[in-house]
């Protein structure tokens, strides 16, 4: 007698609803669908639907927002669903209004720059910062593994700082790179190539960060203590884009203990270095001689 054949188990495709079409939102929805889930992508600005079907609810709206929407998602969701926000700096606490409606809450940040809803980052071994009660924990695991990132826990995490390194690093190297711009424009460099050729340096960095560590990333003139070719930088930053200086200061002060712990620049170099940033002394204020009065203004002059 042949074994009947076992019928497979029909898969029910678990259902997200994201509140938030913003740039997190968007890419969230396309890589979940993309891996099979269904999806309900809805404004973060419009009011929420009576009833939310789903087994996982995620926030993607403004940091500011969070609170707001989960309230008026109140007592709307399943008892076992899980609520899910992806801002960086907010615990699970932000969704707290749905506590007691819902069967987890939980913080799912992707560390990843998202700049346009057209042209989402590939989400592939991105860190997704997960916080959050048991429930809403796994759940937004099962979510962050289903798009390709890596998700990762830090008990008691300063979440404030954690999101201060994301901002710094995302936003500054942005910041850096429209700076280096200019210095391509005022070096002649035309407008069409710049963005391209910045963009293939970033990424070299970015490479050497994961490959060797932030501690043996650095290169360049600070790393060699070659304090002369740091001088014609400032020189030529002060002549061509005076505003740049300070940043040029900054990062080569940041560079210092870097190159000091690689140890690479000649002895002494990096003590030129330091000396060359140090803020130059004001003369002091001439004082009147003794005995004498301040002129007094002549007045209709
Ligand atoms: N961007 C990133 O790199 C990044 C990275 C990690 C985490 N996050 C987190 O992801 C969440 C969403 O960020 P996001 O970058 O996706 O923000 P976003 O693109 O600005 O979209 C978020 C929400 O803002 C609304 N919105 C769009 N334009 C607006 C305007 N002019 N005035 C008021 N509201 C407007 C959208 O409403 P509609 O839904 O109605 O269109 C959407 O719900 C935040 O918690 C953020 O901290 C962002």
């Amino acid at each position: 007698m042949s074994a009947t054949p076992r019928r497979p188990r029909a898969i029910r495709a678990r259902r997200v609803a994201i509140f938030g079409a913003g740039k997190v939102g968007r890419a969230l929805a396309a890589g979940l669908r993309r891996a099979g889930y269904r999806v309900t992508l809805r404004s973060g600005r419009r009011a929420v639907p009576r009833e939310v079907d789903a087994d996982v609810i995620v926030l993607a709206v403004r940091d500011g927002r969070i609170s707001e929407v989960a309230s008026a998602l109140c007592g709307r969701v399943s008892a076992r669903a899980v609520c899910v926000h992806v801002a960086g700096a907010l615990g699970p606490e932000a969704l707290a209004p749905l506590a007691r409606s819902c069967a987890g809450l939980a913080q799912m940040h992707p560390l990843a720059s998202f700049a346009s809803s057209a042209r989402p980052p590939d989400l592939r071994g991105v860190t997704a910062l997960v916080t959050g009660d048991r429930a809403g924990a796994t759940g937004a695991r099962a979510l962050a593994r289903a798009v390709g990132m890596v998700p990762r826990s830090f008990p008691g995490v300063d979440l404030v700082a954690y999101h201060t390194a994301a901002a710094l690093v995302a936003n500054g190297s942005a910041a850096l790179a429209a700076a280096g711009a200019e210095l391509l424009a005022a070096a002649g460099v035309p407008v069409r190539a710049r963005d391209a050729m910045l963009g293939a340096l970033m990424k070299t960095v970015a490479v050497n960060v994961t490959a060797l560590g932030t501690s043996s990333a650095l290169t360049g003139p600070v790393r060699r203590g070659d304090a002369a070719a740091v001088e014609r930088q400032r020189a030529v930053v002060s002549a061509r884009a005076p505003g740049l200086l300070p940043l040029l200061d900054a990062l080569v002060r940041a560079q210092l203990p870097l190159a000091k712990a690689l140890g690479d620049a000649p002895p002494g170099t990096l003590e030129t270095l330091e000396a060359l940033l140090a803020p130059k002394k004001s003369a002091p204020a001439r004082q009147p001689a003794r005995g004498s009065h301040p002129r007094k203004a002549r007045p209709g002059r």
